[in-house]
This record gives structure tokens, C-alpha cells and sequence, in this order.
């Protein structure tokens, strides 16, 4: 191993260590709270009904992984019957449609419909303090809860782990994807992959029962195959006796010198699928793409004529609004959507901000 100046003495990582399970148990939302938020969901699958019929509403992100810090937001998403027979409704439609129902109602205030966001969804605050994101027929989000969750089980340092992290990025201002810095979602994902190489936890799609290959399982064209069966797990992984001789404080400072001086910005993909690093030029995620509205809708456009016609025409010129962005700057693979970058909010700026933020804590 090399010699790290900087790395903590045995009795700061204990103080450490200390600190932060004090600081994780005030940190976890209290019964209350898990109370208004089954309320809250509860009222919603009420209204949902009430707008298409059938519905179901489950939660997903931190309300379904155990992952939440106390008054974090709630995300829902909202599941349609789509047999034959019933209405098919798009994604901007559904927020359209409930949306507008929930307008009417003065139990919910600030309500945004963002019909035009990768993944179209309505923000909303609910007045017993609750703010929540409704989505629509996102399964994979449910998959990738569960993944989550998956990993929380196997060792309990890792939600103390990735608390920690939640609140320092909170902290620091750099934990807002739409303020161009990454989401709870990506720090997660970071913390896992760091995990994996220390040894703290396996690579869930990898195991496989039986002597076979990686089953394909298919949702929305990806794989969301991963071993679940945590209570079991020990009989195809163990982790290293290092690996469980290692305390939070050590962990923790093992994560903050990982991204501050290990991690590759410019060339690795973080991919908890892999079990490691990939290169970004071996996803093909090296060119930086910027289109605007117009020539957004424009593509569109042309996707939709190419198949009746074969004509072509110049784009539109440029208006200058950036809305597609496919930025791979900041380089973290889904672990199912292999083709979604988790830190595509991340622009040339933010990803200097986050390193600095990274180095400045990891001394
Ligand atoms: N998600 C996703 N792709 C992203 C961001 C989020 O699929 N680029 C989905 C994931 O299912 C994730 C959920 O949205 O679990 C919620 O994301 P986020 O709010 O970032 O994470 P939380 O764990 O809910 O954290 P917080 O408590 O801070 O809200
Ligand atoms: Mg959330």
C-alpha cells in the first residue's frame, strides 16, 4: 500500500466512527414521519384512482430503500393497468391529467408539472409538511429501489455510510441534479462501487445460483437481474476479513480519498454492474452532445416522417437552449439502464466544484 499523509490516526477514525453513529440515529426520519408518509401515499393511490380508474401508487428512492434522512422528499410512482381494454395514457399526459386534480386541491400547495424533464414527473408539497415527486409506469426506479436496498442489507455500516454522505453533500450544496450536481441516487451508487472495491460488498448482478450464466430478466429492454436473496448470500460471497475489520470512519475516509485522488474523472465510468471501473471509451461515452429545442423536436420530427418519406432537410438553426444534454463529464453507469449516465446533470464546472469538495474533506 501506498503512503498516505493525510490518512487519519487510529483514534480519529475511532472518534469518527463514534460521531457518525450518533449523528446517523438523529438523522433517521422518527415514526411520525413515516406516519404522514403512508397517509400521504395512501391519498395519493385515492387520487390516482379516482383520475384513471385503476391505479397503483408505490414509493420508490429513499421512502422504499431505508436510505431516507429524516423530512427527505417522497417519490412515488404511479402504475396504470395497460391490458388491452384500458386507456393508454403517455407519461406528459399523466402528469397533465394529475396534475390538474391536484390543483383543485388545498391540500397540496406548490404543485410543478415538469412534463418536459427526462423523465416527466409532478413535484408537489403536502400540507401536513411533506414534499413529494410523482412519477408514471417507471419500473425500472422500482427495480433500482430494490438493488439498493439489497446492498443496505448486507452490511449495516452501509447506510451509516451513505447517510453521512446524503448530509455532507446536502451540507456542501453540491447533492442537486438540476442545479448541475449529482443526486442522492448518484452519491449512492458512488458509495457502493467504493464498497465493492474494499471488499465490503459483492456485485449483486454478478452472483448467480446455480452454474449457469447471468439470467436475463427483462424490464423496459434491460436487465434487472440481481441476486435478492440476502438472508442466503453467504453461501456464494463472503467479504474479506479486512473488509470487516474496517470501521465507518475508515470507510468514510476510504470514500472521500477514493473520488478526491484515485478516481479518473477524465476517462472512468463508476459501474456497480461491473463491479468496478469502465472506460469511458469503451461505453462510447467520450463525446459530449448538446442539441437545442428546436433541433430536439426537429429529430424528432424527422423520426417520425423517415418512415413514410425519405426526404431530408436542413435542422433548424440553434436557439441556443440547451435541453439534451448527453454530458460525460462525470461518468456513473445505471447500474440496469446501461446507457443513462446517473452523472449526466454534472457540467464542467460542478465536476471541478465536487472534486475540490471531495479533496478539501478527504484532509
Ligand atoms: N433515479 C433514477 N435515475 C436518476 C435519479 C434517480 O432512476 N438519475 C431514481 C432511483 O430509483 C432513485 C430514485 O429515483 O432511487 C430517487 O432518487 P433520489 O431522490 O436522487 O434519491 P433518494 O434515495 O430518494 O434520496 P433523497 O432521500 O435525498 O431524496
Ligand atoms: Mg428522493
Amino acid at each position: 500500500k501506498k503512503y498516505d499523509p493525510y490518512r487519519p490516526s487510529a483514534r480519529t477514525f475511532d472518534l469518527i466512527t463514534r460521531d457518525a453513529r450518533v449523528l446517523c440515529h438523529d438523522l433517521m426520519p422518527k415514526p411520525e414521519e413515516e406516519t404522514r408518509k403512508l397517509a400521504l401515499l395512501q391519498r395519493l393511490s385515492n387520487i390516482a384512482n379516482e383520475v384513471f380508474g385503476e391505479a397503483e401508487v408505490l414509493p420508490f428512492g429513499s421512502s422504499g430503500n431505508g436510505l431516507a434522512l429524516a423530512n427527505a422528499d417522497m417519490d412515488v410512482c404511479v402504475f396504470l393497468n395497460t391490458k388491452p381494454g384500458f386507456e393508454e395514457v403517455s407519461p406528459v399526459e399523466f402528469v397533465e391529467r394529475i396534475g390538474d386534480r391536484l390543483e383543485k386541491d388545498p391540500e397540496f400547495e406548490n404543485i410543478l408539472q415538469l412534463t418536459r424533464a427526462r423523465v416527466p414527473i409532478v413535484k408537489l408539497n403536502h400540507v401536513n409538511g411533506i414534499a413529494c415527486d410523482i412519477g408514471y409506469q417507471n419500473d425500472l426506479a422500482i427495480w433500482n429501489t430494490r438493488l439498493l436496498r439489497a446492498y443496505c442489507r448486507i452490511d449495516e455500516r452501509v447506510r451509516d455510510i451513505v447517510v453521512i454522505v446524503k448530509m455532507w453533500a446536502k451540507r456542501r450544496k453540491i447533492n442537486n441534479p438540476y442545479m448541475g450536481s449529482l443526486s442522492s441516487y448518484a452519491y449512492v451508487l458512488l458509495v457502493i462501487h467504493v464498497l465493492q472495491r474494499r471488499g465490503v460488498l459483492p456485485n449483486l448482478q454478478s452472483i448467480v445460483v446455480g452454474n449457469g450464466n447471468i439470467p436475463f430478466w427483462d424490464c423496459q429492454g434491460f436487465n434487472r437481474y440481481f441476486f435478492e436473496d440476502i438472508p442466503n448470500l453467504a453461501r456464494y460471497w463472503q467479504p474479506t476479513p479486512e473488509a470487516l475489520g474496517q470501521t465507518v470512519g475508515e470507510l468514510l475516509y476510504e470514500f472521500f480519498r477514493y473520488y478526491a485522488s484515485e478516481f479518473r474523472y477524465a476517462n472512468q465510468v463508476v459501474s456497480i454492474r461491473s463491479g468496478g471501473l469502465l472506460t469511458k471509451e469503451a461505453k462510447e461515452w467520450s463525446k459530449e452532445h448538446t442539441q437545442t429545442h428546436q433541433q430536439q423536436s426537429f429529430q424528432q420530427q424527422q423520426q417520425q416522417q423517415s418512415e413514410k418519406t425519405a426526404q431530408t432537410q436542413t435542422p433548424p438553426p440553434s436557439d441556443g437552449k440547451p435541453v439534451v444534454k448527453n454530458r460525460y463529464l462525470y461518468c456513473i453507469e445505471d447500474p440496469f439502464e446501461l446507457d443513462h449516465n446517473v452523472g449526466r446533470p454534472v457540467d464542467r464546472y460542478s465536476t471541478n466544484h465536487i472534486w475540490l469538495w471531495f479533496t478539501f474533506d478527504a484532509v
